[in-house]
């Protein structure tokens, strides 16, 4: 059963999901790294010469090709709720956990650098604020990422454990 992890920018979904898919024994996968490997170039040269919406198709693409693997912990580029289609095809391979920080969390140590959405902290609000109810719309789980990196990740790990007891292999509740 994969586990796919969304939220904005910045909220910890690379940094805890590397970590808790290496105690867990699963594989991990960023998405945003997969992208770029798919098409063979930086997020950011991929904005710069083609623009926002083709990026967005390579993005569905990654989604589909991560569906199709078993026991992926992947972490989600923050955009990936703009597109329904692409959260149908991740509900419907694997359960789907939104990391949960506070803005002022996310802004106090983001790193800007590669995400050419994010252009500063006025831009990222704005984002945020747009998008927290597609994360709260989509979220088969929340769980909070307010605190301390190491904390995140053993609330994340346990997190995991209680729901794959919970699931078949195929993220049917058991
Ligand atoms: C984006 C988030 C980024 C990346 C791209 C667009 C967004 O991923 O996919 O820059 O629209 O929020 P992270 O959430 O990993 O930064």
């Amino acid at each position: 059963m994969n586990i796919y992890l969304i939220g904005p920018m910045g909220s910890g979904k690379s940094t805890l999901g590397e970590k808790a898919a290496k105690v867990l024994g699963m594989e991990y996968c960023d998405m945003d790294r997969l992208v770029e490997a798919q098409a063979g170039m930086s997020i950011s040269v991929q904005f710069e010469r083609f623009g926002e919406a083709w990026f967005r198709d390579r993005e569905s693409e990654a989604v589909r090709t991560v569906a199709r693997r078993k026991n992926v912990l992947a972490a989600t580029g923050g955009g990936v709720v703009l597109r329904e289609a692409n959260m149908e095809v991740l509900r419907k391979s694997g359960v789907i956990l939104f990391i949960d920080r506070p803005l002022a969390a996310i802004l106090a140590d983001i790193d800007l650098s590669g995400r050419p959405l994010a252009e500063g902290s006025e831009k990222l609000t704005e984002i945020y604020n747009r998008r927290l109810p597609l994360y709260r719309k989509y979220a088969g789980y929340t769980i909070k990422n307010d605190g301390a990196k190491a904390e995140g990740v053993q609330t994340l790990i346990q997190f995991i454990t209680e729901i794959k007891e919970k699931y078949d292999d195929t993220g049917t509740k058991a």
